[in-house]
């Protein structure tokens, strides 16, 4: 299985990579890797944790940027709605959209616990548990005039109530649909005419081809760690061993921010 990993360089041919150097490549659940120093990014343990940069530096940290940056369009004072927000990008999520604008940030997540570190440590105004009732009624409560954006990590029930709940001129960013990666099932939005009435968007996108935002989330997000401005958590399980069920537990939600297999 690929996906990004931080290595140490045991040995080198190319130029500008030495033993002892700490890369991010995307190889994946493995002990060694051989790459081409094309496929290494080095990376500086002095400016941040390594781990930071598989998720607050890493891609869960640049996808919620460009989703905010590029398509959520923020205007002053907004109102904006993040799905699975106590994952690597909700947590992110939330605390950047309020630099951008955001008036009211509002999240979703499963459990009572994460519902008050959203509030409590990510700068959340509300959040609300979506297996305590339907998300509709609670989005209603938590945003009784509508949502402006709704940055959607999850799909399904959450996609469908935030189409009811839309102002005119709305922004639906498609990051992630959590929810339906497993259901064979899957039922889409019933009101997809709301859109037209409230005359909204719908905005999908993949991080990878948006990779010239980086300098500036470098910059950007980069300048906000180092002022501590930015709060993240991860959840670290141990050993190669470990990294089925570190996967699993994904579409479980045992993690809050990013999910870390240290080997
Ligand atoms: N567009 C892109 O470029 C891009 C890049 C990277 C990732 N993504 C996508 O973005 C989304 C978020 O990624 P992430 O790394 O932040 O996630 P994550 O840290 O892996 O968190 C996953 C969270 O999803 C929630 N979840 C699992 N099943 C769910 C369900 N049936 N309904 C509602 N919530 C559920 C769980 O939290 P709860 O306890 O709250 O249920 C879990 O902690 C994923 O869908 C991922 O595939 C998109």
């Amino acid at each position: 299985m690929d996906g990004p990993a931080i290595g140490r360089v045991l040995v080198s041919n190319a130029e500008g990579f030495a033993p002892g150097d700490y890369v991010v490549h995307v190889l994946g659940w493995r002990d060694h890797a051989v790459l081409d120093a094309a496929g290494a990014q080095k990376v500086d343990p002095n400016l941040a944790p390594l781990t930071a940069y598989l998720g607050v530096l890493g891609v869960p940290g640049l996808t919620a940027y460009i989703g905010l940056e590029r398509f959520a369009k923020i205007k002053e004072g907004d109102t904006v709605f993040v799905s699975g927000a106590a994952g690597a990008i909700g947590t992110q999520v939330g605390q950047i959209a309020r630099p951008k604008g955001a008036g009211r940030v509002i999240g979703s997540a499963g459990s009572d616990e994460k519902v008050k570190l959203l509030i409590e440590e990510y700068g959340y105004d509300a959040a609300f548990n979506y297996k305590n009732g339907p998300v509709a009624e609670q989005l209603a409560k938590a945003a009784p005039d509508g949502i402006d954006v709704f940055f959607d990590n999850v799909g399904g029930e959450h996609l469908e109530a935030a189409i009811g709940a839309l102002r005119l001129h709305a922004r639906i960013v498609l990051c992630g649909m959590v929810s339906q990666y497993n259901d064979e099932k899957v039922v889409g939005p019933r009101n997809l005419w709301n859109l037209s009435v409230t005359r909204s968007d719908i905005l999908a996108f993949m991080f990878s081809e948006e990779l010239d935002l980086q300098p500036d989330f470098v910059r950007e997000v980069g300048g906000w760690l180092a002022e501590g401005k930015l709060r993240y958590r991860e959840t670290v399980r141990e050993g190669l061993d470990g990294t089925l069920d570190a996967f699993l537990a994904l579409m479980r939600g045992e993690n809050v921010g990013k999910m870390i297999v240290k080997l």
